[in-house]
């Protein structure tokens, strides 16, 4: 059986994106079969697309797409937690651009009761991210204070709302157009990066989220107290730096993990936490979603519906 899929053939621009017929995968016993309802748009798909894929070790032809909802179609034979029509999400790393993906029971996740499938779409990847990057690599405790880099992006946001739901004080930056989604997601201050330099009005902080790096990533080092420390999704910690300031610093890859999916949804389902849909567009027009995906043309996500 056919499904329609936007895959790559080989590395580049959008233009190297086509929307075409793939066969539809069968699932294996360990296997769950699920049917995409909708399918977000993440940096790291056009980072895979640009030739990223060539690092992360990925094959030829791929179809794109890291996180989707929908609902399962075919559970294998060994599966005993889902079975067929169960309403699911979850965030893997390719195959979700597609009428159809393959997933491990333990990439998928309940999804929220109080959320379209759209909606929960755009959940997993900012949030499963988030969450092992401030609370699992950095440690961030009830009562401590976290400057997030990046607030209105994808992951920011879910940053600064599950900092907020575990009693964390939150700065959050982020372009100064951006400043009333910030305040919306929860932060108790903003700083607009574009007009203030961060390192001159925040001090002792404990742990700082950069999904930015480069320079914001260098300067975060000094408004870290003691002890603190850096977390960053791009960029690995600097040995001097971490010695000068007596802080800790490290890169983090999120990974697919139920119980804390699971944990998000009740968070969702009890008010804590909400999702930020700013498009929704055909999955036969990836091409333009990943353009304004990469142009930062759009503040929440584009979610692609096959
Ligand atoms: N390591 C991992 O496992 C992992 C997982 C997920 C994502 N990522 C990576 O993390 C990054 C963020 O992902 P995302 O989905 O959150 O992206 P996104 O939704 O596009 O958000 C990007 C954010 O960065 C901010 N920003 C852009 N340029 C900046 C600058 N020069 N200084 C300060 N802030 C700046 C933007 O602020 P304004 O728009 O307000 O200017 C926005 O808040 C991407 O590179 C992605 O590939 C890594």
């Amino acid at each position: 059986m056919k499904m329609k899929a936007i895959q790559i053939d080989e590395y580049g621009d959008e233009n190297v994106l086509n929307y075409t017929d793939v066969e539809r995968p069968e699932p294996k016993a360990d296997e769950i079969l699920v049917k995409v309802k909708a399918a977000a748009v993440n940096p790291v798909d056009w980072k895979i697309r640009d030739g990223k894929g060539k690092d992360f070790g990925m094959k030829l032809p791929l179809i794109l797409g890291a996180d989707f909802a929908g609902t399962v179609e075919e559970a294998g034979s060994a599966i005993e937690k889902f079975k067929k029509e169960d309403e699911v999400y979850g965030k893997i790393l390719t195959d979700c651009y597609a009428e159809y993906v393959i997933v491990k029971e333990n990439e998928l996740g309940r999804k929220p009761k109080n959320l379209d499938f759209k909606e929960a779409a755009s959940i997993p990847m900012g949030a499963l991210t988030a969450y092992q990057a401030i609370f699992d690599t950095a440690g961030l405790k009830s009562g401590q204070k976290i400057l997030v880099h990046g607030a209105s992006g994808s992951v920011g946001s879910m940053a600064v709302q599950l900092a907020k739901a575990k009693g964390a004080y939150v700065i959050g930056s982020a372009s100064g157009s951006n400043k009333d989604f910030v305040k919306k997601m929860g932060a108790d201050e903003f700083i607009d990066y574009k007009t203030t330099d961060f390192e001159e009005v925040v001090k002792n902080i404990d742990v700082v989220f950069d999904p930015v790096g480069g320079d914001t990533n260098k300067r975060s080092y000094q408004v870290l107290k003691e002890g603190g420390f850096l977390v960053s999704l791009v960029q690995g910690g600097s040995e001097e730096l971490m010695k000068k300031y007596n802080v800790q610093a490290k890169v983090m890859a999120s990974h697919p993990d139920p119980k804390q999916l699971n944990e998000i949804t009740e968070l969702i389902e009890a008010g804590k936490v909400v999702t930020n849909v700013d498009k929704i567009m055909p999955l036969s027009q990836a091409k333009e979603a990943q353009v304004l995906s990469k142009e930062r043309k759009v503040t929440g996500k584009i979610i692609l519906e096959p």
